[in-house]
Formats: C-alpha cells, sequence, structure tokens
C-alpha cells in the first residue's frame, strides 16, 4: 500500500528521533574509555611496579633485571666494596655524591643498568681498567663507574642513573614511589622510562 504524507512524516521522526539516540549512546559509550583514562584503575596503577625476590642475591653478586623495559642493576656490596667507595674522593669526582645518597642500605646498590654517555649497558669488573677499583665498565667508548654508579672516568658526562625502589624482607620493590638513594637530586633520576 502505498505510503500518505502523513505515515512519511511520522517515520521520519522515527529515523531522527532513532539516530539522535543512537548517536548519544554512541557518545556514551566513546566517552567509557576516556573516563577510565582520567581515572586509573588499581592494575593500571600497580603497572610498572616490579618485585625481585633478593633472597639467593649472594654478597659481590650482580643482577640484571628488566624494569619498564630497562636494564636495572642490583649489586650485592661486600664489605670490600663498601669500604673501597668509601674512601674514593667524592670532591674530586665529575658528578659528586656521598655513598649514603646512592644506596639507602651500604649492602645493596639499585640503579639503571644504562650508561649515561650514549646508552650502552655496562659490564661489572672487580678492577675497573685504570681505576684500580671495583665498579662498572662500558666498553663501548671506556666509560668508568666505581661499585655505586658513580662515574669514574671516561665521555659519561653523570652518574648511573638511580630509580625508586623499596625493600620489604628479601623482596625487592621496583617502581615504588620512594627512592632508595637520594631523593632530592632530580637531576639523577629524571627522564625515568615509562610504563
Ligand atoms: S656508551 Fe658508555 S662510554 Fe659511551
Amino acid at each position: 500500500m502505498a505510503n500518505g504524507p502523513g505515515d512519511i512524516t511520522t517515520r521520519r521522526k522515527f529515523m531522527s528521533g532513532a539516530a539522535a539516540f543512537l548517536g548519544a549512546l554512541g557518545a556514551a559509550f566513546a566517552a567509557v574509555p576516556f573516563i577510565r583514562a582520567m581515572s586509573p584503575t588499581k592494575d593500571v596503577l600497580a603497572a610498572g611496579v616490579q618485585e625481585v625476590d633478593i633472597s639467593n642475591l649472594r654478597e659481590g653478586e650482580l643482577r640484571t633485571v628488566i624494569w619498564r623495559k630497562q636494564p636495572v642493576f642490583i649489586l650485592r656490596r661486600t664489605p670490600a666494596m663498601i669500604e673501597e667507595a668509601s674512601l674514593i674522593n667524592q670532591a674530586a669526582l665529575a658528578d659528586p655524591a656521598a655513598p649514603d645518597e646512592r644506596a639507602a642500605d651500604p649492602g645493596l646498590f639499585v640503579s639503571i643498568g644504562i650508561c649515561t654517555h650514549l646508552g650502552c649497558i655496562p659490564q661489572f669488573r672487580d678492577q675497573v681498567p685504570e681505576t684500580g677499583v671495583a665498579g662498572f665498565y662500558c666498553p663501548c667508548h671506556g666509560g668508568k663507574y666505581d661499585n655505586l654508579g658513580r662515574r669514574l672516568g671516561g665521555p659519561p658526562p653523570e652518574n648511573l642513573r638511580l630509580l625508586p625502589y623499596r625493600v620489604e624482607g628479601q623482596t625487592l620493590i621496583l617502581g615504588t614511589e620512594r627512592f632508595g638513594g637520594y631523593g632530592e637530586n632530580v637531576r639523577k633520576i629524571q627522564d625515568l622510562p615509562t610504563v
């Protein structure tokens, strides 16, 4: 049967009403992710925090883990390493830092494992060349650091960077809000990798 003018008007009204309803519905759904992004869930807040069991980390052992896609050095310092670093003349360093600014617990050093020159991954050596001390050596261009990641020589402009962590019992928790070493020297901790 042919449609009369009344039918067409009614249908147009229905169509425009339906379109408006669907548009509003679409906008509501589209808003959900946006609202979620503004209100991070617990999972999102927890992302980037990583637990490492250090119960079997022996004295003198360096463990490298990946955190936020970056290598992180975890070094269980020996009493000899602690003493050796304490004897280094801090004032003579290019990037001066006291031992307790680099490690809250002297027995544990934690840093980003990336050379501050051009980004190679340094190696741990019992004797860093031409320094006579144990520490990190970057073979790419001869960057030298002590066992607290303080720059001793070569092209790196500054110390290995620190990251926030805390220790609970035998668990090291990387990516917390607290810093294991110094917290005030923002220059050394900026540009931390994001999740
Ligand atoms: S990248 Fe380490 S010394 Fe150049």
